[in-house]
């Protein structure tokens, strides 16, 4: 399973990226919105910055919501690095948007899904990524990772390439279940990512160790 980090702040990028474990980024305009990063100027340039931390899929979201303006600025993103992956709404026309990327060999991830439905849409325009939003879902008393299983079911049933891209993910438990779902990739903060490194009888039995070699 990949590990993506689901933020736009560049220290918390670079300290997954040290971790030697963290296989892409994902961001959105409210995360953008979060460091301070507004215009497409900076937007662009903080991309580039993005890149230059991690070798790997970088998700960057358009903001248009039309057709035309879909295409210009995903084209535009993707010309910055082909580690970019261009993010799209699930909507009408990001299905078109999607498949005419898909047809350029330009790769896509999309974003605010919630249903099965919405995610075989995904897989039949050729999305790359489908991002399920588990978290959110959760909150509303919905149930996030029985969607991750329903799509990973309807995928298998044909085979569809597209990788399911656990969005939304607030916690370890999150990245555990989907882990045993056969998600392809978790998205997540780095405060769920670091909370799998912890258990209290690795630190008691370290402890333990450390005091015995001592003596
Ligand atoms: O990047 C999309 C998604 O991961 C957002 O998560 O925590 O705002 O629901 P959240």
């Amino acid at each position: 399973m990949k590990f993506f980090i689901d933020t736009a702040n560049l220290a918390q990028i670079q300290e997954a990226e040290h971790l030697g474990v963290l296989d892409g980024v994902t961001t959105n305009p409210s995360l953008m919105a979060k460091e301070g990063i507004r215009g497409e100027e900076n937007i662009l340039e903080h991309y580039r910055k993005i890149c230059e931390i991690v070798p790997g899929d970088i998700s960057a979201e358009v903001i248009a919501t039309d057709y035309e303006g879909m295409i210009l600025e995903g084209e535009k993103l993707a010309s910055l690095s082909p580690q970019i992956v261009v993010k799209i709404p699930m909507i009408k026309d990001g299905i078109r948007a999607i498949r005419y990327f898909s047809e350029k060999g330009i790769r896509t991830n999309c974003t605010l899904v919630f249903s099965a439905g919405q995610a075989l849409l995904a897989a039949k325009a050729g999305a790359t990524y489908v991002s399920p939003f588990i978290g959110r879902l959760d909150d509303i008393s919905n149930d996030g990772l029985g969607l991750i299983a329903d799509i990973r079911l309807i995928y298998d049933n044909y085979g569809y390439n597209t990788q399911i891209l656990a969005a939304s993910v607030r916690h370890t438990m999150h990245i555990i279940d989907c882990a045993k779902i056969g998600a392809d990739v978790i998205t997540a903060p780095l405060s769920a990512i670091l909370g799998l490194l912890k258990h209290p009888l690795t630190d008691s039995g370290l402890e333990k160790f450390l005091s015995d070699a001592k003596g």
